[in-house]
């Protein structure tokens, strides 16, 4: 998974590539490089390491021409280097090829273009399609291409330049992202919006199978196949500054004070105004075929996943519907048992990650009806799922999901309580009560914001940890799974998530003097039980921290070390409130530790490679 981009036009491309990849690090950011046709042809240079490291490099020694390609790398096929990085070129150096995807018979068309005399430098995938590019030209790049991904298999969106054709810069989209900006007397590609909107707000959104031939002058669509196809430009309405840090030393910090708009943003037009009932009109499913849904799947990865957990319970307890959840990258294996009567919900962020769009793939092939739940209009997923509900989280720019998750949530007791009208599963008094519930979230969150220095604090003594539990039940047990997850993602430290009751059958053997546990104690139910089993890791001399309801916070503060109160609220929204702190504690946590915040090691904001 990487991030790509190109231009032609009239203005110098190096400064306009840089910019992009810039907004397209989320992607991936272990390597960066540019090709750039400058009077000596087409140059390439590319670097190891941040873009910053590149952005040095050009600095002494710039690439001067109005043409040009980028990409910013997130390492699958050959490890972080110089000379694995993109673009990639071929043994005359007259191709150039940047690209976002895997290509799964490589090693066989690489082993066919040894045979011929193509010699490679690099471990990638990539390089073999400007060699295979290069091997198939003979006079027309367009038409090089296009036997070129023929042959290919995989996903991949690309970005093509030959010296041959100065004037022409060829790209491809297949099951990878990849958009192109019209522009006046210039064009651009890009892996997403943010990446090109600085120049333009019109845009092409090209589809698995179809590529772009961009010259100053304009872009001519077709299919890999060669024929001309027609598309309308998708304008572009909303503000670059929205993806900007906005006085937050981190987008993820910023991510995070962002929730209280998101939800009343997604909640926005969704309630009835007298607040007795969720009418989610955008969904195309009609009450008849709602009536016959017998099961749902949730599908999703890494923080979708485990909104998907709380969706669980929000679907079970409001619409009485029995749910499974599975992690995307194994559904399809598993030959779940997907009837007509099965309703299928992925859950993602960026509607492009590559194991959720197989599932949903894979769901509809099996004849189910697919939800998506996703915050990215016109992503892969919206666009082939039967019916979205989109999350108006606006763009999440750190690694670390954080306003994509609780707007999930959002999504689902929306969701919940649509289903639960048309199905008369709920009295009216409670969800009238819900809803009352649902619209007093973001005025509670920002309560919590302002708690922020006391997390802190918390956060600065666990950070020397080397490792650390999260327990909780229920809904709980779903939200420390998403607090274990981030304070792993973005401070290193080793943590698990249990299920309160379950420690006790293994893992408690891991407790010792001073392990701090960090206790979720929102549901009214089950606090005794829980409260049962901080005792147990007390015993056992754990440290422990309690996130817990307000209502039954000094009962639970008798039995723990530390106790951080959220507002009270309804037992299924707690998720809602009870996951905001552990954003908190992850985010200090991190930067105590002096770790790069919004980009952790390893990892990358959008995953497109199973
Ligand atoms: C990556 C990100 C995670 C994210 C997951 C699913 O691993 O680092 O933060 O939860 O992908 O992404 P999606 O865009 O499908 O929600």
């Amino acid at each position: 998974m990487c991030g790509i981009v190109g231009y032609i036009g009239n203005r110098d491309s190096q400064g306009i590539l840089l910019e992009g990849l810039k907004k397209l690090e989320y992607r991936g950011y272990d390597s960066a490089g540019i090709a750039v046709f400058t009077s000596n042809g087409l140059e390439i240079k590319k670097s190891k390491g941040r873009l910053a490291v590149l952005e040095d490099k050009l600095k002494d020694d710039p690439l001067e021409g109005s043409v040009g390609i980028g990409h910013t790398r997130w390492a699958t096929h050959g490890k972080p280097s110089d000379v694995n990085s993109h673009p990639h070129t071929d043994n005359s150096s007259k191709f150039s090829v940047v690209h976002n995807g895997i290509v799964e018979n490589y090693l066989d068309l690489k082993d066919e273009l040894i045979a011929k005399g193509h010699v490679f430098v690099s471990e990638t995938d990539t390089e073999v399609i400007s060699h295979l590019v290069a091997d198939e030209y003979d006079g027309n790049i367009v038409e090089a291409v296009q036997r070129a991904v023929k042959r290919m298999r995989g996903a991949f969106a690309l970005g093509v330049l030959t010296e041959y054709e100065p004037e022409r810069l060829v790209a491809v989209r297949f099951a990878s992202p990849l958009v192109i900006g019209v522009g006046e007397g210039e064009n651009f590609i890009g892996s997403d919006i943010p990446a090109i909107l600085e120049h333009t707000r019109n845009v092409y959104i090209l589809n698995d199978g179809e590529m772009a031939v961009l010259t100053r002058g304009g872009v001519e669509l077709m299919t890999t196949d060669g024929e001309n196809i027609s598309k309308e430009i998708f304008h572009v309405d909303w503000d670059l500054v929205t993806a900007e840090k906005a006085g937050f030393d981190h987008f993820m910090l910023k991510e995070i004070h962002e929730q209280p708009k998101a939800y009343r943003d997604t909640m926005l037009g969704r309630i009835a105004d007298d607040g007795k009932s969720v009418n989610l009109k955008e969904l195309n499913m009609s009450d008849e075929y709602i009536r016959s849904i017998r099961k749902v799947h949730i599908v999703a990865c890494g923080t979708a996943y485990h909104a998907g957990l709380v969706g669980k319970s929000v679907i079970e307890s409001l619409a009485r519907i029995p749910v499974e959840n599975d992690v995307a990258s194994e559904y399809r294996y598993r030959s779940p048992i997907i009837t007509p009567d099965t309703l299928v919900i992925v859950v993602s962020q960026s509607g492009e990650t590559a194991d959720t769009l197989a599932a949903l793939r894979e769901a509809q092939k099996n004849g189910a009806r697919v939800l998506a739940i996703t915050n990215v209009v016109g992503s892969s997923v919206a666009r082939e799922a039967n019916d979205v509900i989109t999350t108006w989280a606006g763009p999440e720019i750190a690694v670390a999901s954080t306003k994509a998750y609780t707007s999930q949530l959002i999504a689902f007791y929306l969701f919940g309580l649509h289903l639960a009208r048309v199905l008369g599963s709920q009295e009216q008094s409670a969800v009238e009560e819900l809803i009352e519930g649902l619209h007093a979230l973001p005025e509670q969150v920002e309560s919590i914001l302002e708690q922020a220095p006391v997390l802190k604090q918390v956060a600065e003594s666990m950070a020397h940890h080397k490792s650390l539990f999260f327990i909780g039940r229920g809904v709980d047990y779903a939200v420390a799974q998403e607090g274990s997850l981030k304070l792993k993602e973005i401070s290193y430290i080793h943590s698990e998530a249990y299920a309160a009751g379950e420690l006790k059958h293994g893992t408690l053997a891991l407790i010792e003097e001073g392990v701090p546990v960090i206790s979720l104690v929102t549901q009214e139910a089950l606090y005794e039980k829980t409260l049962s089993n901080i005792k147990e890791v007390k015993a056992r001399g754990a440290h422990v921290l309690a996130i817990a309801n307000s209502g039954f916070e000094t009962e639970v503060a008798k039995s723990v070390d530390e106790i951080f109160a959220i507002p009270k609220t309804l037992p299924i929204l707690s998720p809602a409130l009870a996951v905001v702190p552990l954003q908190l504690l992850s985010y200090y946590a991190s930067l105590a530790l002096g770790h790069d915040v919004d980009k952790p090691r390893n990892l990358a904001k959008s995953v497109t490679v199973e």
